[in-house]
């Protein structure tokens, strides 16, 4: 049935208006669909640019590409660049504004393992007008590495970045204006437990003077405080301390608090561990496909999004839900707000 209202056209100049505040979310939903990748696309990692384009690092191809997140269009997602020589993406940080880091090498989705000497870090370089075709180069190879994965720079203006070591169970450090790096972390809250699939230490980041990270077989989530500047920067002073025995975690996202939220893949769920350790499953469980696969999160940057958390995920390739079938990898837009108050 056609009501008298929808044939009624609105002059274009009005339409831009209703169109001019663009919102990620629909009003009555705390978890969308904004994006979906073809079938076994796995998506590692996000970052988001200060003009509000999502990054998006996929594992399942070398691929780095690019989402308008606010009035997202199906089919929009721009591939920025594939990666020589690498079969996928895991890490993303950006090092100064508009330049982000990124690592490629290869690991293998058929037997979820890694080939050591094969990472690399890579600069992509949005500034100059480039915001839509970076320069990349390449930094540096981590020939010395096993599985570079998470990857957080210091702190913003440091040299310095941090990044984690899923197989050795290590923190590099890598100054990426001079390319050194040397182990400057290592803990046996970062090394992989016995098992088939060989993985530890994660997702990295830092809030206020501490080194975050999760153990994805450990299933813990743990933090160091380190030096933030000079040359022992990087290095602990003082204890690693749990901070949660909170399962399975991959990458994950700060709020301005120090609030983490975590994602949960393999087990499908997406946490909230507050700055005292606090355990709360805002959303999915090994049961759900709502945010099934989810790999990694960040946060919007612009006003129109700044409290939406941006989630993405790798379709359940690394073990779908019972009874369910693999999808392609999903940006996923949630509002944490309104998952707390449900
Ligand atoms: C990684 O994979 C790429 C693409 O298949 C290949 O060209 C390269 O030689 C591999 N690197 C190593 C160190 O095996
Ligand atoms: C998932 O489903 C299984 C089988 O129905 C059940 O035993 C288990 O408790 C469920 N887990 C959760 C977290 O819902
Ligand atoms: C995606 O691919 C997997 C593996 O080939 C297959 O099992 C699954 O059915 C596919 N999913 C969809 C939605 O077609």
């Amino acid at each position: 049935m056609v009501h008298f209202w929808q044939i009624i056209l609105l002059p274009s100049f009005l339409l831009n208006i209703v169109k001019a505040v663009p919102s990620p979310l629909p009003s009555n939903l705390a978890i969308h669909t904004i994006y979906e990748f073809p079938n076994e696309t796995w998506i590692e990692n996000i970052a988001v640019s200060s003009n509000g384009n999502l990054l998006l690092n996929l594992l399942s191809t070398p691929q780095l590409y690019q989402l308008q997140a606010l009035n997202p269009v199906p089919g929009s997602a721009k591939l920025l660049y594939t990666f020589p020589y690498a079969t996928g993406l895991t890490g993303i940080a950006e090092i100064q504004p508009d330049v982000f880091a990124v690592l490629a090498g290869n690991w293998s989705i058929g037997t979820f393992s890694t080939t050591p000497g094969s990472w690399s870090v890579w600069k992509v370089d949005f500034r100059r007008g480039r915001k839509n075709d970076p320069a990349v180069s390449k930094i540096t190879d981590l020939t010395k590495a096993s599985f570079a994965n998470g990857m957080t720079l210091l702190t913003p203006g440091s040299p310095y970045l941090l990044i984690a070591d899923s197989v050795l169970g290590v923190v590099w450090r890598l100054d990426y204006l001079t390319s050194e790096y040397e182990i400057i972390l290592e803990s046996p809250l970062m090394l992989p437990p016995p098992g088939p699939i060989v993985l530890g230490i994660n997702g990295i980041h830092v809030f206020d003077s501490s080194v975050y990270f999760t153990n994805s077989f450990q299933g813990l989530f743990a933090r160091v405080p380190v030096e933030l500047y000079g040359p022992d920067a990087g290095s602990a002073t003082g204890d690693y301390v749990v901070v949660a025995n909170n399962g399975p975690g991959d990458d994950f996202a700060f709020d301005k608090e120090g609030n983490a939220y975590i994602t949960q893949d393999p087990s499908d769920a997406l946490e909230l561990v507050t700055r005292k350790g606090m355990v709360t499953v805002l959303a999915g469980n090994v049961n759900s496909t709502i945010l099934e696969g989810d790999t990694a999160a960040s946060f919007g940057r612009t006003k129109w999004d700044e409290n939406v958390l941006y989630v993405v995920t790798n379709g359940g390739i690394a073990g779908a839900v019972k009874g369910t079938q693999i999808t392609g990898g999903k940006v996923l837009a949630v509002d944490v707000k309104a998952l707390l108050s449900s």
